[in-house]
């Protein structure tokens, strides 16, 4: 880490009227510098994705391991033509999910520098449809290529107030466009011959790939652990992201019994608990983080990552919650909670 910097923080409420603040950050990007910006999904570390040695700053300020490649962002599903090549199947998942929470990853052109891919031919696009993001793009005029903005291994922030607590320092600037839509990082595939590989689910699920594209493979990875000298498909996957300090437990059970093992555990031993909303009033509220109804995966989806660094904020031993099911925006959930958990499972 070189010397700190002093991070502007600006406040982008409406993209019009602060078109002044959105042409200062495009040219901190062209200058090279790096500025955290607002997506639907969560907030993006942007830097020039032309330029080898924004990519290095961007490794340098997330304390990332450069072999893990980055997203280039676009600001329309078009533009991904002058940095990789593409094919109808692109397109025919551009028209249905572009501008979006979607990334494809494709054959890579010369242009975009190795440090930006990690060292792969490859290379992922993504059109972000946050109104901040897009016009961010659109007036740099460069593909922006953004890791999520938070330090290597802690949750991705999916609000300004968490990107500062990790960046503060470490970047230009930071827009501050609210809360994220979604919460969760954007579904990637990568098309192969006639289909798609699902290498990491988002708020495009299954079900809605499956209406576009008539093949589609879920990766290994997805759902479960990879062995010692198992390779996986997408270099982000091998490692153990979004991990809470306190171990994370879990849950899998009916929901009475989960309710009194939870119950039982807040009298044995000082737990933080990712609890549904209709458990809340049933449980003591020391360290009780309510993260959306049952059925509400959308809202569960929106606050999980900011929960999971609020339980990390207490002084709990172990950390509780539910074993989310494996349909519809499910899977992206457990993909991210089943991995900060390390797998650990427990059936009540
Ligand atoms: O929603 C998102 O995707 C956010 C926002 C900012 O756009 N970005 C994001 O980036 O989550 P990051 O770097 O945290 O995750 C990108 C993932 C990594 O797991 C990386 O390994 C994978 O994408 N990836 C990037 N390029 C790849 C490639 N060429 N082949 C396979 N996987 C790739
Ligand atoms: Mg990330």
């Amino acid at each position: 880490m070189t010397s700190r910097k002093n991070t502007k923080h600006i406040t982008i409420d409406d993209v019009t009227a602060r078109e002044e603040e959105l042409r200062l950050a495009a040219d901190i990007l062209l200058s090279g510098g790096l500025v955290v910006f607002p997506t639907e999904t969560v907030y993006g570390l942007g830097g020039n994705g032309l330029n080898a040695d924004a990519a290095k700053s961007i490794y340098a300020a997330k304390g990332r391991p450069s072999d893990n490649p980055l997203i280039i962002h676009v600001a329309a599903p078009e533009d991904a033509e002058r940095y990789a090549y593409t094919n109808p199947l692109y397109y025919k998942l551009a028209e249905a999910f572009m501008p979006g929470p979607l990334t494809v990853i494709l054959p890579k052109k010369e242009n975009i520098p190795s440090s930006v891919t990690g060292g792969l031919d490859s290379v992922a696009v993504r059109c972000p449809a946050h109104p901040v993001a897009h016009r961010l793009i659109e007036l740099a005029g460069i593909p922006v290529a953004a890791p999520s903005a938070n330090l290597s291994g802690k949750p991705s922030p999916t609000c300004a107030a968490d990107v500062a607590f990790d960046l503060d320092g470490r970047v230009d600037m930071i827009l501050d466009g609210g809360e994220c839509e979604i919460g969760l990082e954007s579904t990637i595939v990568k098309i192969e011959d006639d289909g798609v590989i699902l290498l990491r689910p988002g708020g495009i699920t299954y079900d809605a790939l499956c209406m576009i594209s008539e093949k589609v493979t879920v990766a290994d990875a997805v759902t479960h652990q990879l062995a010692e000298n198992e390779r996986p498909l997408s270099p982000g996957m091998k490692y153990r992201h979004y991990a809470p300090t306190a171990p994370l437990v879990l849950l899998s059970g009916s929901d009475e019994r989960t309710l009194a093992f939870l119950q039982a555990e807040q009298a044995r031993t000082s737990c933080a608990i990712l609890c549904y909303d209709e458990e809340a009033t049933s449980l003591s509220q020391k360290n009780l983080i309510p993260i959306g109804k049952k059925a509400d995966l959308e809202t569960q989806a929106k606050r999980l990552f900011h929960a999971l660094r609020m339980a990390d904020n207490t002084s709990a031993e172990i950390i509780y919650a539910h074993l989310p099911p494996m349909e519809g925006l499910g899977l992206a959930l457990y993909n991210r909670m089943i991995r900060a958990a390390a797998h650990t499972v427990k059936y009540v």
